[in-house]
């Protein structure tokens, strides 16, 4: 859309909802923005998002911090004593795409729970925890993402999030949400924000993937929770200053972002359905609920690399997040229309 704006930037970034330029409405929101020292919480602006967050969530505090990945490693960081585990599937964000953050920040290890796109009970809960014992590190969170990224955008049911946040609260432990998408989850359920808050101790989201700014994602929590993230937040250096210029991106997506992610949506699935019959090509998962394709390539007799440097000879671009593993993710930048040349660029790519 404005991509004209940008030298070297592809035609039809399908990598990442990372992706996403702020629009023209948002650069000028941001460009007006009130500021203060956030490090000290005088920032008016990122006061003025915080509140906002905190309130369709249901939640007491909020804090805005510079990356999905500052806020998991705040929220382990905050509930852990190095030794102990955090109970998650495999396949989640911190696990599988965080530079073992978790080992190096906090001294944690994981404790994996048998997953389905990232879903799953109480029984799988239970079979991973293990409670404090002489030989065992104590399991300190239960862990959700929603939407499950490595699980091609799979809603977390919340049902199942009530039912394990029931174990983890009888264990004295929290229950977190890693929430980057997780407005993504929203739009295609029709759940509302504060039904997922009321399910969880402390939950975040990233305001730089599908909801189209470009950095910032917010934690939130009980008040004593959030007092200490502030606190973890400067140990990592994410003191930031005059943050408001960010935060003015922030309200301005919550105000005129969320209710078009549904049209993501229906391009993700656009996409799934015209790749569906190429020759060589696999869907990882048999559904789209949200914005995200992961293609199996193995069957074509080449590597995910390959076929990515012919996409980008046409103008698309794909991440390879596995040598035989596309993926595709749809978000503010991408058309219809992009989506049809893709899968178009695809079939062409794999033959
Ligand atoms: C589920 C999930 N959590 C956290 C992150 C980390 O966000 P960031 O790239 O802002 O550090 C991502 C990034 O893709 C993600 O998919």
């Amino acid at each position: 859309m404005n991509g004209a704006l940008f030298v070297n930037h592809p035609l039809i970034d399908l990598r990442s909802d990372t992706a996403t330029r702020p629009t023209p409405e948002m650069r000028e929101a941001m460009a007006g923005a009130a500021v203060g020292d956030d490090s000290s919480g005088e920032d008016p602006t990122v006061n003025d998002l915080l509140e906002k967050a905190a309130a369709l969530f249901g939640k007491e505090a909020a804090l805005f911090v510079p990356t999905g990945t500052q806020a998991n490693q705040i929220a382990i960081n905050v509930y852990t004593r190095p030794g102990e585990e955090i109970i998650a599937d495999a396949g989640c964000h911190p696990y599988r795409s965080e530079l073992a953050a978790a080992a190096v920040i906090s001294g944690i290890q994981f404790s994996f729970v048998t997953a389905d796109r990232g879903v799953y009970s109480r029984k799988e809960a239970e079979d991973a925890f293990h409670p404090v014992a002489e030989r065992l590190p104590r399991s300190a969170i239960l862990w959700v993402e929603n939407t499950h990224n490595a699980g091609g955008g799979q809603i977390f049911p919340i049902d199942r999030i009530k039912e394990l946040r029931t174990f983890a609260n009888s264990h004295g432990i929290p229950l977190h949400i890693d929430g980057a998408r997780i407005f993504n989850a929203i739009v295609a359920s029709g759940i509302g924000p504060a039904e997922w808050g009321a399910q969880c101790d402390s939950i975040s989201f990233c305001l730089s993937k599908g909801l189209g700014c470009p950095v910032g994602s917010i934690l939130m929590g009980s008040e004593d929770f959030i007092r200490e993230a502030r606190k973890r937040r400067k140990i990592l250096g994410g003191g930031w200053r005059q943050a408001g210029i960010l935060a003015a991106a922030g309200i301005h997506a919550l105000d005129h972002h969320v209710a078009r992610l549904a049209e993501d949506h229906q391009n993700a699935q656009r996409f799934s359905e015209l790749t569906s019959g190429i020759p060589g090509v696999r869907h990882v998962y048999e559904t789209t609920p949200t914005n995200i394709v992961y293609l199996d390539v193995a069957d074509s007799g080449k590597t995910a690399r390959e076929i990515s440097e012919r996409l980008k000879d046409r103008g698309v671009a794909l991440s390879v997040p596995g040598k035989t593993m596309l993926r595709a993710v749809t978000h503010i930048d991408i058309s219809r229309e992009d989506v049809d040349k893709g899968a178009a660029a695809l079939a062409e790519a794999v033959a």
